[in-house]
């Protein structure tokens, strides 16, 4: 039997680092959205040669020897210490890679979600949660499959937050850039050596959305919000630290749009939130008639809170 998913992305509406932890990760606060941008992610009972096979296709990723679908295999192998029999994925990229998007996490978490069906291997809640952690900090909450979450702790506390009434788009840019999260972290704390001390911008920010999100909001004040919170990541200076072009690139996208950016993860995707998908679409179409120098190369998705495509792409 064959088993299927649309795995999607994530962009961090916000993004606090709350402070370092002895085990050299760091306590996050972040309000987590899943966005209409999916990878496909196909798992089957493998061929008779005893190892499990994972094809690759769209966006390229580095080896699939140690990439996050095949460790989660492992992982359920581990955790059961069952010979679990071999495995067929297919997964099929569309969402940009290493782009602080969360693909390949949610391409993890499904993948434990698949595999587990298709070997037939119970296992609890709370057990795939701890195998979801084990596997990378953004993987529980695409796990937790909700669309609006707080997200705490290195990642394994999520929180769900409403978001029925929600219908808002965002407008997804990803340069060619890669900026390696491990990095970012690393400049962040050279350039935040007590971050505890301070309020930061990224705390302001999950303030002030998380007491909007609480009362049943409407598109128009997350937009509204987000034109007064931009500097919601606290990623946002180290990751631009490390890859200057990003300023200029936010700075190219603000005065094409007059809408504000936001850093998504440690980056390099920015975003832009419309009162309706329909209007991202428009927005990124216009954005892209302008062929701006600095958007070069860039991959661009407008998209609704539903997916599982993109309500447009470019190119
Ligand atoms: O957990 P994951 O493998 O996705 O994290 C990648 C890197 O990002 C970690 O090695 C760590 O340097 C950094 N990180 C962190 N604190 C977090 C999440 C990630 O320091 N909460």
């Amino acid at each position: 039997m064959t088993f299927e998913a649309r795995p999607p992305a994530k962009v961090n509406l916000t993004l606090e680092v709350a402070g370092r932890r002895a085990d050299g990760y760091h306590d996050l606060r972040s309000i987590f959205l899943r966005v209409g941008l999916s990878d496909r992610l196909v798992v089957e009972p493998g061929g008779a040669d005893g190892s499990d096979r994972v094809t690759v296709t769209g966006f390229a990723v580095g080896s699939t020897r140690d990439n996050l679908v095949t460790r989660a295999l492992q992982a359920i192998r581990l955790h059961t210490g069952v010979d679990l029999p071999a495995l067929d994925v297919t997964l099929e990229k569309r969402i940009p890679v290493a782009a602080g998007l969360g693909g390949g996490s949610s391409d993890a978490a499904f993948a434990l979600k698949l595999a587990t069906a298709c070997w037939g291997v119970g296992i609890s809640a709370a057990e795939e949660l701890a195998l979801a952690a084990s596997l990378g900090s953004d993987v529980p909450f695409f796990v937790a499959d909700e669309v609006l979450a707080e997200v705490g702790g290195r990642g394994e506390i999520v929180n769900w937050l409403p978001s029925e009434r929600l219908r808002f788009g965002v407008v997804l840019v990803t340069p060619p850039i890669a900026l390696r999260t491990a990095r970012v972290f690393e400049r962040f704390d050279v350039m935040n050596p007590d971050p505890r001390s301070v309020t930061t911008a990224g705390a302001v920010a999950s303030e002030a959305l998380a007491g909007i999100l609480w009362d049943e909001p409407l598109d128009d004040e997350i937009v509204a919000w987000s034109r007064d919170h931009a500097d919601s990541n606290d990623l946002w200076l180290a990751a631009s630290s490390l890859e200057p072009s990003l300023v200029a690139l936010r700075a190219a996208l603000e005065g094409g749009t007059g809408r504000r950016w936001l850093l998504s993860g440690s980056g390099p995707t920015l975003f832009a939130i419309y009162p309706s998908a329909r209007e991202a679409a428009d927005a990124g179409r216009a954005l892209a008639g302008k062929q701006l120098p600095q958007l070069q190369s860039a991959v661009m998705n407008a998209v609704d809170l539903v997916g599982p495509d993109p309500i447009w792409r470019y190119p």
